[in-house]
């Protein structure tokens, strides 16, 4: 029976048993209301360890002011169930206060893969990010953590962070993963109306267009770019916030596409804004 614990000694105390016994631990951080690519990180996990903790934790350092973090989607008792199917050992789902106890300030910052993309538009966000990544970091001493491809440029930082901090983890990057019509899971998809669904299609389409431009041999940046915007720009429930092609590591912008490319985007459908990317990778 998986066990959901709040508080931070409890987990400390359940995982140094574990490494007592002798076993690895992978460690996979959620913000709950978990979805099909949740439970992939999840089922990656567990066939990689032979402890796998999930922690739940909407982080409200990692939202601005005018973000959705109060309606952010929470349900712990599926969560719960999914975790337990996936054969994951622990769900630590702690409350803010024991997250952020009082007179908490200090914060893990960082320049650079952070200045352009969702850095640029959602201010304070990594700065969030970083801090509780870290944290979680420092509770479970996990052998590996898992995170999504679908937050590329997370991905970029945390492994920029746990190389400059010098963090004895392994981060094990995992692949997006997409509803059959091509769009990528998310728990904010929920906010969704049906009409704003299917135009949320055009994320997943426009970067089809991309890739096939980058497959049929275009290495100008700017005019995949310009390709996949004016693509997004014809639906009208779309408002773009951005589309950009950065280096994959630096999260720095390119005019040519070479080595490891990031194209990534952030559109408002509706209300609701979604992120999605896909990577080139150009020896040539
Ligand atoms: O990707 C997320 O869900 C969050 O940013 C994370 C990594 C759990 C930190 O709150």
């Amino acid at each position: 029976m998986i066990q959901v614990v709040h508080e931070i000694t409890k987990v400390r105390e359940i995982v140094e048993q574990w490494r007592q016994d002798g076993y690895t631990v992978g460690l996979v951080p959620t913000m709950g209301f978990l979805h099909a690519g949740h439970k992939s990180l999840i089922d990656r996990a567990v066939s990689d360890n032979d402890r796998v903790v999930v922690s739940v934790f909407v982080n409200p350092i990692q939202f601005g002011p005018n973000e959705d973090l109060a309606r952010y989607p929470r349900d712990l008792e599926a969560d719960t169930r999914l975790c337990q199917d996936s054969g994951a050992h622990l769900i630590f789902n702690p409350a803010p206060e024991e997250m952020y106890a009082d007179g908490f300030c200090s914060f893990v910052d960082m320049i650079g893969p952070t200045s352009e993309l969702c850095g640029k538009s959602r201010p304070g966000h990594f700065r969030g990010v970083c801090t509780v990544v870290n944290k979680l970091f420092n509770i479970v001493r996990p052998d590996r953590a898992y995170f999504g491809q679908k937050d590329a440029q997370q991905l970029a930082v945390i492994h920029r962070m746990v190389t400059d901090l010098n963090i004895p983890v392994e981060i094990v990057p995992c692949p997006i993963i997409r509803e059959n019509d091509g769009l990528a899971l998310s728990s904010r998809n929920t906010y969704l109306s049906t009409e704003e669904r299917q135009a949320a299609l055009v994320l997943s389409k426009a970067i089809r267009l991309g890739q096939q431009l980058v497959a049929d041999g275009q290495r100008n940046a700017h005019k995949v770019v310009e390709v996949m915007k004016r693509y997004i720009e014809a639906e009208p429930l779309a408002k773009i916030d951005y589309v950009e092609a950065v280096d994959f590591r630096s999260i720095q912008k390119i005019d040519t596409i070479r080595h490891e490319v990031l194209f990534a985007m952030a559109v408002y459908i509706g209300k609701t804004r979604l992120i999605d990317n896909f990577i080139v990778n150009i020896d040539e």
